[in-house]
């Protein structure tokens, strides 16, 4: 199994990268507490993907702001795979309706959680394996 750690320490609140893994492109986010605000003000019952997506949770966790994230006290961060879930184009940051990740092959509108809020997309962008093995150096995979 391949595995890349990637050193974030750079990344401010309010920074991206993108990364390359098993060649897809992985979204790494620092988050503003903005973002993480907008996020949480959601109700469950507004998503239309309820599921968390997220690798690192249990599959039948709820698509809560945290369960999306890198967890309690690391909420800031949010590590996704950069494929849209309806046809595979990679998203846009910081664009769209929610503030989140666009998509302008047929239009999804992903939040500031990665979650799928409008458009034909119909899952909430995926959630990699993934661990901080320091507090500045996340593995992937
Ligand atoms: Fe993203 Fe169709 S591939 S909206």
């Amino acid at each position: 199994v391949s595995s890349i750690e990637v050193n974030v320490e750079s990344l401010q609140p309010g920074m991206s990268l993108t990364v390359k893994w098993r060649g897809k492109p992985i979204f790494i986010r620092n988050r503003t507490p903005e973002e993480i605000e907008a996020a949480n003000a959601v109700p469950l019952e507004d998503l239309k993907d309820q599921l968390a997506r997220n690798a690192n949770v249990d599959g039948t966790a709820t698509a809560t702001d945290v369960a999306r994230s890198a967890g309690e006290g690391k909420e800031n961060w949010l590590v996704m795979i950069g494929v849209c879930t309806h046809l595979g184009c990679i998203p846009l940051g910081q664009q769209g309706d929610f503030g989140g990740w666009f998509c302008p092959c047929h239009g999804s509108h992903y939040d500031t959680a990665g979650r799928i809020r409008k458009g034909p997309a119909p899952e909430n962008l995926h959630v990699p394996t993934y661990a901080f093995v320091s507090d500045t150096v996340i593995k992937i995979g």
